[in-house]
């Protein structure tokens, strides 16, 4: 049966392109060509055709929420651009879109979009990642980074986050988002039913009114003296079934239960700050990490309180650990002080200043990486 097309362009040749390719195209009857988008979208919220062909313009953040919204009214949208940039395609696959085609259009890359929107694909990430924040010293920033990475990445992927507390039994995740939460991990582990997907949801607490979840660390000492190595693989498998991320912060120690977090992430945030004794601790976790057969890229060294002018470069750091440092995040101890201090995250301190970016970055670099492993 043909399908509804409508097309959203501005520039009047380039509008004359795609009529004349979609002339061929059987399984299609082109609807309504919009120049003005709220028309558009208007239209298409009440006549639901199946097909839109959404050319971007230099107005990047609007048309992206626009591809959301046609997205949300079950409209499969082919995003046209001129940048056609890696980061540009995924970022408007995340908002929605089934297809991306560059500008200028060639005939085939558009054909074979239509016939893609024909069949249903969704592009979300096959597997949950565990992404795992380390450091065997403590007070390196590993809450600061698995707080504002979690933040940032359900931002991003608006997909479902999840932010473990796992540095048992002085965790801190809770003071610095100034959440109280009423049930933590211990709930989980002791529910009788932890199947029961409802329940792992109400045991983390959401953060605000996004897709971030906190799961807390247990209050009392006590309540921490029996976890086992195996109740934390019980605890990630539950996890995985109802996050797409989940972020772990955890202890400085190297012991048979932050051995199991470890030995079942999928990715280690090694965290460091540049100094000598650090870089050497450092060394010997990349040591133990080889030894136990982890793989090169499971491990990212990210250099916390960086300073352009340090005695020590990063050149330096990566000669010495024999690896490339993968993000850098500079030191701001005005913002990130300030919003541990009111327990919010960085970017609501100040969105544009260079931590925030820098988390932005973090995320946005990560999850790039694993959605071109994923469409591989
Ligand atoms: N990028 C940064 N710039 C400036 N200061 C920072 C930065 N990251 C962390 N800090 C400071 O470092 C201190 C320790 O941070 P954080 O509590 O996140 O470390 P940690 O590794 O989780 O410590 P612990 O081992 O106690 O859990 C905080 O007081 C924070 O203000
Ligand atoms: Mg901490």
């Amino acid at each position: 049966m043909e399908k509804k097309l409508v097309i959203f362009e501005r520039e009047s040749e380039s509008k004359d392109i795609i009529l004349g390719y979609l002339n061929d195209c059987k399984i299609i009857k082109v609807d309504k060509i919009f120049d003005k988008y709220s028309d558009g979208l208007k239209y298409v919220k009440t006549n639901k055709p199946q097909i839109a062909i959404f050319s971007m313009t230099e107005d990047k953040h609007s048309c992206l929420k626009m591809i959301k919204r046609l997205t949300d009214f079950g409209v499969n949208v082919i995003a046209i651009s001129e940048d056609y940039t890696t980061s540009n395609i995924i970022q408007t696959l995340r908002y929605g879109a089934k297809d991306f085609v560059s500008k200028p259009i060639i005939k085939k890359d558009l054909l074979s979009a239509i016939s893609k929107c024909s069949k249903e694909e969704v592009k979300t990430l096959k597997k949950a990642q565990i992404i795992t924040i380390y450091s065997n010293k403590g007070g390196v920033g590993k809450t600061a980074v698995a707080t504002n990475l979690a933040v940032e990445l359900s931002k991003l992927t608006r997909e479902k986050v999840a932010l473990v507390d796992l540095n048992i039994p002085i965790g801190d995740i809770a003071t610095f988002l100034d959440l109280k939460p009423t049930l933590n991990i211990s709930d989980i582990i002791n529910n009788s039913n932890p199947e029961n997907k409802n329940f792992i949801m109400d045991a983390c607490q959401q953060y605000k009114d996004t897709e971030l979840y906190v799961l807390a660390e247990p209050p009392y000492i006590e309540q921490t003296k029996n976890l086992n190595p195996k109740q934390i693989i019980k605890l990630f498998e539950l996890l995985r079934n109802s996050f797409s991320y989940i972020i772990i912060d955890m202890g400085a120690n190297i012991d048979k239960l932050n051995m199991t977090i470890l030995d079942n992430s999928d990715i280690i945030l090694l965290t460091t700050v540049i100094n000598l004794p650090l870089i050497r601790n450092c060394q010997r976790c990349l040591d133990l990490f080889e030894s136990l057969k982890y793989t090169s890229s499971k491990i990212k060294i990210i250099v916390n309180r960086y300073l352009e002018n340090d005695e020590i470069t990063v050149d330096d750091v990566e000669k010495t650990l024999n690896k490339s440092v993968y993000w850098k995040v500079p030191n701001n101890y005005f913002t990130v002080m300030s919003s541990i201090n009111k327990g919010i995250p960085v970017s609501e301190i100040n969105e544009h200043s260079n931590v925030t970016e820098s988390f932005v970055g973090l995320a946005s670099k990560i999850t790039d990486e694993l959605f071109i492993e994923d469409i591989g």
